[in-house]
């Protein structure tokens, strides 16, 4: 079947379930969307793109942007990060805070919310200022998708940094442990700014095909990463990239792949392409239902999955 024809089979098969779930509520800015959307887009390693639903419509990526930031933060500072963030399922919500008090303030994996907000540290700390390590996280997006207009929603970011309190309150811990280097509250506005990053499925799936390719644009053809960092970031996505339900996503889907409370998921197919969904109504982990339905059938319809 061709795959366009995969899309709109989906399209329909899921429609019956929009409305199950709830979108976020805890970022007031993302409570009033339309909790009924769904889109799905796929690019190809050819450029090629097909498209179904709202893939047009842009969303708050949120932690999708950790992809991002980690991809950056282990370019800049290879295996020496691992001393601070870990590569281990943390089999606990992604914004948990007692698994970090006994673990001395060193985050599971750099995608739950610790992770990464240690991760943005590391960035302020290698661009020396927050505004630059903002500037630097933006044009490698810009640099991934193609696609310089890309930008941030500052009234979301605005409204994180207002309700985020549990965020300063993981901040603060690891800084008691001595595992953040610079002010709190000026890591954690290059953060809310990262997960304010505002994107449409269609050019997220653009962005993610260095990861299905070794690390290389096949497109632009300019290398992001290296072969092992490559490997290295999808195994995490694969076993960290859905909090407490990434077992049942490699489960359902078998790919590594990437939520955002926003309602978006990526998936990588290495080799072949990068898929992205977005449907904001979101499960118990807080992974967009929908979405990990459509990826689900994806990888049942086309064989598509790593296994
Ligand atoms: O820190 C937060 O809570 C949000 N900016 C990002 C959380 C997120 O997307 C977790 N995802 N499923």
């Amino acid at each position: 079947m061709e795959l366009k024809d995969v899309l709109s089979e989906i399209h329909q098969e899921v429609a019956p379930l929009l409305g199950q779930g709830k979108v976020a509520t805890y970022i007031p800015a993302l409570a009033n969307v339309d909790p009924m959307q769904f889109g799905m887009a796929i690019t190809l390693n050819n450029g090629q793109q097909f498209g179904v639903g709202s893939y047009q419509t842009a969303f708050s990526i949120q932690s999708i942007s950790k992809v991002f930031t980690y991809t950056l933060a282990l370019r800049a500072y290879q295996d020496g990060l691992y001393k601070r963030v870990w590569r281990e399922p943390s089999g606990n919500p992604f914004n948990s805070l007692v698994q970090l008090e006994y673990e001395a303030g060193i985050p599971r994996n750099p995608f739950i919310n610790a992770g990464a907000i240690v991760v943005c540290d590391s960035l302020v700390s290698h661009f020396s200022s927050e505004t630059k390590a903002f500037d630097k996280i933006l044009s490698f997006i810009h640099e991934c998708s193609g696609d310089s207009n890309i930008t941030v929603d500052e009234v979301v970011a605005q409204s994180e940094m207002e309700h985020g309190y549990r965020n300063l309150a993981l901040a603060g811990l690891m800084k008691s442990f001595g595992n953040f280097d610079n002010g709190i509250i000026e890591v954690l506005k290059t953060y809310f700014k990262h997960c304010s990053i505002v994107m449409n499925a269609q050019q997220l799936s653009r962005s993610m095909l260095y990861l299905a390719n070794d690390g290389t644009d096949p497109i632009s053809k300019k290398q992001l990463i290296n072969s092992t960092q490559a490997k290295r970031i999808n195994s995490l996505l694969l076993t960290c990239g859905h909090y407490d339900a990434s077992g049942d996503f490699a489960f359902r889907v078998g790919l590594p792949g990437k939520s955002g409370v926003g309602g978006g998921i990526v998936a990588v197919v290495p080799g072949v392409m990068a898929i992205a969904v977005y449907s904001p109504a979101l499960n118990e982990s807080g992974n967009s239902l929908v979405g990990t339905k459509a990826l689900e059938l994806f990888t049942t319809k086309t064989g598509y999955s790593i296994f």
